[in-house]
């Protein structure tokens, strides 16, 4: 991520800095940074000690209703059903997860009341539908249909939600989620074949400051649980900070698809990286354009992944009887291509306008009662024209 700079920063770092001339306390500084001091690092300026504490309240572990299905096959489910309920936390409800990655579907009702950061991993929500305002340490993050919302570990951080509708797909990971290595130089620029620039990548616009006491409830996630703590200062009380690391949106609008003569595979479509895991944004394009290009997915075992796709816009040519909303697994073991007849109807088509997003993982998933209570058993029979008919 680029140098950003927000608010007031001294002229050097570590030295003696007072907001409001000699007469004021010294304002303490935090080095919030990855891998010990070597990794991206921002530095915050605060009025108190990020520290303090009033009291410590109670730790709850994560549960996680594991479903182990009795068969390993293809799957579809719709998110569109799962039924609203919650605060931007405790409205999260786990469809899958592995050692690398937790998924989430959430439809918030309710605001958070209090402050939450995640202490053990990065978090990005791909908000297919809602919006609001990401309020943090670093200031405000607007956020609307179709972002991808960053929020680095160690973000404290609360939700402003726009009336209306919100549904959200919610990433954890307790590696680093970054843009893809071959997408940036030496120096970590973004290159111009990436298919974004740092343009399209929006930060903290304004900082919020308070200099106020009172009762916050912040919740830690750490040790795969969550850790209440109660403050008797607000914890937005930073007057500036520069560095690398800060929450951003990216809109999937923003993503310029690449195309070409025929089919490109996934990777062209990648838009973060992981450890073992990827997400990709297969937004409305030009289809390949060779007069004998098959302008559909050529059938692939992708022997080491687990493929998972969310339909969020249009339609998606290779997979019919699929709504938006939906998301299939095709997971590791099974091949998988366009159902019958997708592809011979897509022929000579010079365009989609589907927009997907996908992750993939290179270690198996593990599902939960929620994929369980919203499984399309059908769909594994859908490539066979003689078992399925509302899929052929
Ligand atoms: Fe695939």
């Amino acid at each position: 991520m680029r140098y950003e700079r927000l608010g007031e920063v001294p002229h050097k770092r570590h030295v003696q800095v007072r907001r409001n001339g000699s007469s004021s306390p010294l304002l303490t500084e935090e080095v919030m940074g990855y891998e010990g001091f070597s990794g991206n690092e921002t530095i915050l300026y605060h009025l108190h000690s990020p520290c303090r504490l009033d009291a410590v309240g109670g730790f709850r572990a994560l549960e996680r209703e594991e479903w182990i299905p009795d068969t390993h096959v293809h799957r579809l489910a719709d998110t569109v059903p799962v039924e609203p309920g919650g605060d931007p936390l405790s409205g999260r409800r786990l469809l899958m997860f592995n050692a690398d990655l937790e998924v989430s579907v959430c439809k918030p009702a309710d605001a958070l009341d209090g402050f939450y950061r995640n202490g053990e991993g990065d978090e990005v929500i791909y908000v297919h539908r809602g919006g609001g305002v990401l309020r943090t340490v670093f200031g405000r993050v607007p956020f609307r249909e179709r972002d991808y919302v960053v929020i680095p570990r160690g973000t404290t951080h609360t939700f402003e939600l726009d009336g209306g509708e919100q549904h959200w797909i919610c990433f954890h990971t307790p590696g680093e989620l970054e843009t893809p290595n071959r997408y940036r130089n030496r120096y970590g620029l973004l290159l111009e074949h990436a298919p974004y620039s740092h343009r399209d990548f929006h930060g903290p616009a304004e900082l919020e400051t308070y200099d106020e006491g009172g009762e916050f409830e912040v919740t830690v996630r750490v040790r795969d649980g969550h850790q209440s703590y109660l403050l008797d200062r607000h914890p937005f009380d930073v007057v500036g900070w520069d560095g690398y690391v800060w929450p951003y949106t990216f809109n999937a609008d923003d993503f310029e698809p690449r195309a070409g003569r025929f089919h490109l595979p996934p990777p062209a479509h990648q838009t973060f990286q992981g450890p073992n895991f990827v997400i990709c944004t297969f937004a409305p394009r030009m289809l390949d354009w060779d007069p004998e290009a098959v302008p559909l997915p050529y059938h692939h075992s992708n022997i080491q992944s687990e493929e998972v796709m969310f339909y969020a816009a249009g339609d998606y040519a290779a997979r019919r009887g699929v709504e938006v909303g939906s998301i299939t697994l095709h997971p590791s073991g099974l091949p998988h291509g366009p159902q019958p007849g997708a592809v011979e109807k897509a022929l000579g088509a010079t365009h989609t306008d589907e927009l997907a997003i996908m992750w993939d993982t290179f270690r198996p998933l593990r599902l939960t009662r929620l994929w369980r209570d919203h499984d399309k058993p059908e769909y594994a029979l859908s490539w066979n024209p003689d078992r399925s008919p509302a899929h052929a």
